[in-house]
């Protein structure tokens, strides 16, 4: 393919011409903006205009490359998002083989590392490394060809990986063009980089797949690498990952002394970087650069696993050379590993704000990367049998940044373990009956469990939502069980000189709270939607109907079909949002919420696309509840539907399929056998766990 650089005078090809040179230009000068823009906000996080104009600019490009298709180039800003999906990636070789790193936790290997560097040097040379942290997630190989993109390749096996260019473009922090203000693109370059996904990111759509009833990942860098493996584009894209480029493996025609200048290049050329690289010369600046990075590890917003150490001077890098698996020149120092072993003491139950009962495991106190862990969450009934995990068995646990501790996996089975663990018929704080919903376990006891409401009250402030200070889950459950706070709206009542009554406050942090509450009286419309705690909308969906709707009066208001006819929204969401206003009492919660001065902000109305992968229907006794493989359908973007017709793309049949296989054989639709759709769901990313599958 005929590739055009910005530069390039051949640009265009000679049959644009016949157009008017200030459409030409207009096109050209848009694209460059818009890359100019998207670089200031995504890569240097100092924006110079706002989403609405950077949104003028990106409609008018689009508006002119559909009148104009000739026009459009792959690198165009209005390209990231191809529409077809793959059906496989092909392998391709590194441009330089991607090594890997030895790596320790103790610093007693960084100091023989450093006096072997010493030796390989010589005497009177003393050594100068570069420090950066170790990003946790997955390895990319980047290429570009005369400053654009041509290819994006995974590790692999170090010599060769799968290229999943076509991915890799979804990410707006990867430039689909190098930029050469300051410095000329090479004819060749390939750099090295980490995909990376927020742990923030992470927490919720991992909340999406187990309210589905779907297994969650386990960290981040597998949702990253599985992000990057997806043969949709589409889906990747709605993943937000980031990549963070550290190494040029190659650079035709330019030589760099030390691996400081090609950090520096790689910045020109306009990638992210990973945060605060440093040059030192001794293990102990190493050790107190390791320390400080370890203790605030868990305010970033993304995994690292430890520091990376890599002599600067690359003629010395040279010298030193490599083993087949990692350079000599460099070695990662880690941290104490986030896995750690205990036993399980106690299972229990706790309700959420929605009335789902989890199961949650009391641990044996175990320090994890220096916290100290004593609960896991246990998610759901189905999780709790695919693992049977039992009390008193040994289990391997684990931590992500703030995210509630996992339980891998048992390792080894108590002797006095107990039975397998059953969930209660009623609800252990209000006593209410339970119902199940898929693999969820619910108490039906909306408006007067007081479990339900501390929930309420914790999300309604939480980071994603309103972002209250200083309502956490502590305060929360003083509000209920005083009986400050009987609904939300309560919230803009309080008042400091009640606060200061309770338990844990003073006079300064009484009116901080209040001040904090009040401060949200005109939050973002995506924040409040959050907030009130719609079933199905978390913060994708959320911006979806902010962005589509535009107010929420309009969103209170809008109909099912409405709600549907906008990408990424299906019956069950419709349902859910249209039920949770037309419930007399969230009605009124809401109308209170209003009435006490809360204005949601209004936000411009942009169109935005999420995949569509037509109507499957389900048939017979398959090997889940027929509603589980239906969310699991519309979690990655189809639709479900109880009849066949013509508008339905596949069937799946069960054992005893009826009168709907038959139908389906009448029109010609696809029929599938369940583990023909399990492929299917995984093709597009997603997944169910069946026993014995
Ligand atoms: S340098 C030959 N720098 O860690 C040296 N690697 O265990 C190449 N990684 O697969 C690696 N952050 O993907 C380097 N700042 C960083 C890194 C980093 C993360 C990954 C890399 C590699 C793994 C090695």
């Amino acid at each position: 393919m005929r590739r055009y650089s910005p530069s390039d005078p051949a640009r265009f090809p000679a049959d644009a011409v016949t157009l008017p040179d200030e459409i030409v230009r207009e096109v050209e000068e848009l694209r460059a903006e818009l890359n100019r823009h998207a670089f200031l906000y995504y890569v240097e996080a100092r924006p110079e205009i706002g989403d609405a104009e950077y949104d003028r600019l990106y409609r008018r490009l689009q508006e002119l490359e559909e009148r104009h298709p000739e026009l459009v180039t792959p690198e165009s800003p209005t390209q990231r998002v191809g529409a077809t999906p793959q059906d496989r990636f092909e392998t391709v070789r590194h441009v330089a083989p991607m090594l890997s790193l030895d790596s320790s936790e103790k610093s007693e290997d960084v100091e023989r590392f450093h006096e072997r560097v010493r030796k390989a040097l010589g005497t009177g040379v003393e050594p100068r490394y570069i420090v950066e942290p170790k990003l946790d997630g997955a390895s990319i190989e980047l290429v570009y060809e005369d400053g654009v993109l041509v290819r994006a390749v995974t590790r692999g096996n170090g010599r060769e990986g799968e290229s999943v260019t076509e991915n890799i473009r979804t990410i707006p922090t990867v430039p689909l063009l190098l930029r050469t203000e300051v410095r000329p693109a090479p004819k060749l370059l390939a750099l090295r980089g980490e995909v990376m996904m927020y742990i923030s990111d992470f927490a919720a759509f991992n909340q999406g797949l187990m309210e589905h009833g779907l297994e969650p990942y386990a960290s981040p860098r597998n949702s990253a690498a599985g992000a990057i493996r997806q043969l949709d584009p589409r889906l990747t894209a709605q993943r937000r990952l980031d990549v963070l480029v550290y190494d040029v493996l190659a650079a035709e025609g330019v030589t760099f002394g030390a691996d400081s200048a090609g950090i520096e290049a790689i910045r020109e050329w306009g990638f992210r970087v990973p945060d605060r690289i440093v040059t030192v010369s001794s293990p102990e600046e190493i050790f107190a650069y390791q320390a400080a990075y370890e203790e605030e590890r868990d305010e970033l917003d993304y995994e690292i696993d430890g520091v990376v150490i890599k002599l600067d001077d690359l003629a010395a890098r040279q010298a030193m050379g490599a083993t087949s698996h990692h350079p000599r020149w460099a070695m990662a120092y880690k941290f104490a590993p986030r896995q750690e072993v205990t036993v399980i003491e106690k299972i229990d139950i706790q309700v959420g704000r929605t009335g789902v009962l989890t199961p949650v495991a009391w641990l044996r106190p175990v320090v994890v990367g220096g916290v100290t862990v004593s609960r896991a969450s246990l998610h759901n009934r189905e999780e709790l049998r695919r693992k049977d995990l039992r009390e008193h068995d040994t289990v391997r646990i684990q931590r992500a940044g703030d995210v509630i501790p996992q339980v891998v996996e048992v390792v080894e089975k108590g002797e006095n373990r107990s039975g397998p663990f059953e969930m209660p018929t009623e609800c252990p704080v209000c006593g209410t009956a339970v119902y199940e919903d898929g693999p969820r376990t619910i108490c039906a006891n909306r408006w007067g469990c007081a479990a339900q409401l501390k929930g309420r009250i914790v999300h309604f402030g939480s980071r994603a939502a309103l972002d209250i200070e200083g309502l956490g889950e502590e305060t929360a459950n003083l509000l209920v069980e005083t009986g400050l706070v009987t609904e939300l709206a309560g919230l803009f009542d309080l008042r400091p000189e009640q606060l200061v009554e309770l338990e844990g406050f003073a006079e300064k942090s009484a009116s901080a709270l209040v001040e904090a509450i009040a401060s949200k009286r005109t939050p973002d419309l995506q924040r409040f939607l959050i907030a009130l705690g719609i079933p199905e909308v978390g913060v994708t969906v959320a911006r979806t109907l902010a962005e589509s709707f535009g107010s929420f009066a309009a969103i209170r208001a809008a109909e099912r079909e409405a709600l549907e006819a906008i990408d990424g929204i299906g019956p069950r969401m419709s349902e859910a949002i249209t039920g949770f206003f037309a419930d007399e009492r969230n009605a009124a919660a809401v109308d209170a919420i209003l009435a006490h001065g809360v204005e949601p902000e209004e936000v411009e109305v942009v169109s935005m696309g999420l995949p569509e992968l037509g109507t499957a229907v389900f048939t017979g006794a398959i090997p889940v509840p027929r509603v589980v493989a239906e969310t699991a359908w519309r979690s990655v973007g189809g639709k479900t539907s109880g009849s066949v017709s013509k508008k339905t793309v596949f069937v799946v049949a069960g054992e005893n399929a009826g009168s709907k296989l038959e139908k389906a054989e009448k029109l010609g639709v696809p029929v599938l056998d369940f583990d023909e759709f399990l492929a299917k769901l995984r093709e597009h990313g997603g997944s169910i766990e069946v026993d014995g599958i």
